[in-house]
């Protein structure tokens, strides 16, 4: 494609309301993000409903902050991304309404993103030379995979969650030691002043050594179980130790099956997405990893790392040129899979 494709892309699947630029689906003239997680704190999580109002009250500041910081105007935009699944509903309904509401009144093309396949294309963005095949662990508060990325677009599942995700436990063992929400960051800070050996929590078994599937909620209740015992025997906890020995079980298992999905397909390119691909642990311990096996470990920066339009926009970028543009008959699918259009 010869011309510049700049694309206005919307995401609000769950606490972030945002909106953004993209050009040719790595460069980024501006990312708005609208964060939810001071009023959701309160509730100790994300309340679907209160999203949905946030949603509302901000989109059209959002699109509009974003369209003047990128300088660009809805004239010269070529179409219009947006997020339509996994995610909330009534949440994700408000970013489909008003990119249809858009489409329509511009003429522009629609195009509806998959949320997962976003937060993959976020590594597009940061590494302006990646290019498929390569293999993505994607680690958020709702999903776990391991995917073998073929081609753009095109997505092969390699092993994902049996239960609750990656960051899912996080969240909730946070709660558990009273550390609040989100927890993912609290666990990724206070175990840098815990002994990550300090109590063995084990790893789920699924008698099968080559399955590449996850389950995260038998470390949970081992937690949880832990912490009553201490409880019942009327001895203190020591919250950071239990932080650093519950995140050393989820990191050895995600990294592991990163490794072991390399090898499988035979690629040198592991490609880290979604909001736990934050986490200082989980970044060191798969640079360490692939270092020993000559894979090479790449990650978004922070901001790439979370909800956010961008990587919406660079996803709906992929998109374009395949021609897969949608109707306006497009409507919000709460638990779209991976791959599925
Ligand atoms: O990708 P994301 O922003 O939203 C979803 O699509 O789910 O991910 C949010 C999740 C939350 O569970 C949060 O606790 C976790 O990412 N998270 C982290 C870190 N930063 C965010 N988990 C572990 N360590 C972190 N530093
Ligand atoms: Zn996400």
């Amino acid at each position: 494609m010869d011309k510049d494709i700049k694309i206005l892309a919307l995401e609000s699947s769950c606490d972030e309301t945002s909106a953004a630029v993209v050009v040719n689906g790595r460069e980024v003239l501006s990312n708005i993000i609208s964060s939810q997680i001071d009023i959701h704190t309160k509730f100790g999580g994300v309340v679907p409903e209160v999203a949905s109002r946030k949603h509302v009250e901000v989109v059209s500041v959002v699109v509009q902050e974003a369209l003047d910081k990128a300088g660009v105007t809805l004239e010269e935009i070529d179409a219009i991304g947006v997020t339509y699944g996994p995610g909330l509903v009534g949440a994700l309904l408000v970013g489909v309404q008003y990119a249809k509401g858009l489409a329509y009144a511009t003429g522009k093309p629609l195009i509806g993103v998959n949320h997962i396949e976003g937060h993959i294309c976020a590594n597009f963005i940061q590494h302006k030379d990646l290019e498929p095949p390569f293999v993505c662990l994607v680690v958020s508060g709702g999903h776990t995979f391991i995917v073998y990325m073929k081609d753009y677009g095109e997505f092969e599942i390699l092993g994902q969650t049996r239960d609750d995700a990656a960051g899912e436990a996080y969240d909730k063992v946070a709660r558990a030691i009273g550390l609040g929400y989100p927890g993912g960051p609290k666990i990724d800070k206070i175990s840098k002043e815990g002994n990550p050996d300090a109590i063995k929590f084990p790893r789920a078994n699924f008698h099968d050594d080559s399955s590449l599937d996850f389950s995260f909620s038998g470390v949970k209740s081992a937690v949880l179980n832990y912490l009553n015992q201490m409880e019942m025997k009327g001895e203190e906890i020591n919250r950071a130790d239990v932080a650093a020995s519950f995140q050393k079980a989820v990191v050895s298992f995600l990294v592991d099956n990163a490794m072991k999905a390399c090898k499988l397909r035979g690629v040198s390119k592991i490609a880290v997405a979604g909001g736990v691909a934050s986490n200082s642990c989980l970044r060191e311990s798969l640079i360490n990893e692939g270092e020993k096996r000559d894979i090479n470990v790449l990650f978004p920066e922070f901001i790439l790392c979370t909800d956010n339009a961008a990587m919406i926009g660079s996803a709906a970028y992929f998109e374009y040129t395949k021609g897969r543009t949608a109707e306006l008959t497009l409507n919000a699918i709460p638990n779209l899979k991976l791959g599925e259009r």
